[in-house]
């Protein structure tokens, strides 16, 4: 089975998982975990934020971040198809008391004048924005990134608006590899930054959250009453720096895989593949009779699995376990099954 659902599918190898089982572990909780601070170390270092806080997941350091940034009775100014619009529970109302601000955009990129945009006139009779989220890579657009100049235009943008900014990072390290810059340099400007480790990386389990050192305690409180605080996170930390160590340098292979999946299906008359800038792939079925639902479990058949984003809209996502072989075979696959 070649699985592309995801690039959260992988499995810690068995390097990795040697790393967790030796790690030096404390309480976390209780007086700190060193292999935890030590990854906190070193992703702020990564991210260029003055501290970072270790999460079992994306979604809690998001919202942590988001309540971090908003005020209860205010907008949270986002991409109309970002995850935390669509992915999240609605966390932000239920967690933050903040009502999303949908920007709509023409392929999930944020611009200055979109941002603008959506800014209301101040008057006693309309919501206060509180802050700007983005999204780098764009999952939903088809893991699209927004370069240097975009983050710098977006981010004055909002300073200017008086808006902090809240980076979803999920996959900020495919979104640094495309545009071939570190991963600090789409940071700046933002007040927090989440980072995933469990994707494209290869951990079992999370992802961090950049915070400025002031900002910490705070965080701190709001990931105790989520739930996040973790005992002997070591373990899971020690994935991730090993992670760091090995995995962050090949994720390009990844795009790589994704642009020649595309280009391999490129010429079928019943898809329309995108073009992939990172790691993901959006494959439109252009034929009447296919949907989403009827092609899904027939490439599962043959051995492919990938996940709807639409009635007539695949998603493919190349990420650590799956190879150039995989890949390869996977479009021949998918070229027989549509026929
Ligand atoms: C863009 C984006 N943000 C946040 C998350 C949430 O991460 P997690 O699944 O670890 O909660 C995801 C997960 O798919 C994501 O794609």
């Amino acid at each position: 089975m070649i699985d592309l659902r995801s690039d959260t599918v992988t499995r810690p190898s068995a390097a990795m998982r040697r790393a967790m089982a030796e790690a030096e572990v404390g309480d976390d909780v209780l007086d700190g975990d060193p292999t935890t601070r030590r990854l906190e170390t070193r992703i702020a270092e990564l991210l260029g934020t003055e501290d970072a806080l270790f999460f079992p997941s994306g979604t809690q350091a998001n919202q942590t971040g988001i309540a971090l940034v908003t005020r209860p009775g205010t907008e949270l100014l986002v991409e109309a198809n970002a995850h935390l619009v669509h992915y999240e529970m609605a966390g932000v109302a239920a967690l933050s008391g903040v009502q999303i601000r949908p920007i709509p955009t023409p392929a999930g990129l944020l611009t200055p004048e979109l941002v603008t945009g959506v800014l209301r006139p101040p008057s006693p009779h309309v919501p206060k924005p509180s802050a700007l989220a983005i999204e780098n890579t764009h999952n939903a657009a088809g893991g699209r990134v927004l370069d240097a100049a975009a983050v710098d235009a977006v981010m004055a943008a909002a300073r200017a608006a008086g808006l902090p900014v809240h980076v979803d990072g999920a996959r900020l390290w495919n979104a640094a590899a495309a545009v071939h810059v570190p991963p600090a340099r789409l940071c700046r400007g933002a007040e927090t930054v989440m980072v995933s480790l469990s994707k494209g990386l290869g951990c079992p389990v999370g992802s961090c959250l950049g915070v400025r050192r002031d900002a910490r305690e705070r965080a701190w409180e709001i990931r105790k009453r989520l739930g996040g605080g973790m005992r002997q996170s070591g373990i899971l930390a020690a994935a991730a720096l090993y992670a760091l160590d090995h995995n962050l340098t090949r994720i390009g292979d990844d795009h790589a895989n994704a642009t020649r999946l595309a280009e391999l299906v490129s010429d079928h008359p019943a898809i329309r593949p995108s073009t992939p800038e990172t790691n993901i792939v959006m494959l439109d079925l252009t034929r009447e009779r296919d949907t989403a639902e009827r092609v899904i479990p027939a490439l599962a058949a043959e051995g492919v699995r990938v996940v709807p984003f639409g009635a007539k809209r695949l998603r493919a996502v190349t990420h650590l376990d799956v190879t150039r072989a995989d890949v390869e075979r996977a479009a021949a696959i998918i070229r027989k099954t549509l026929g």
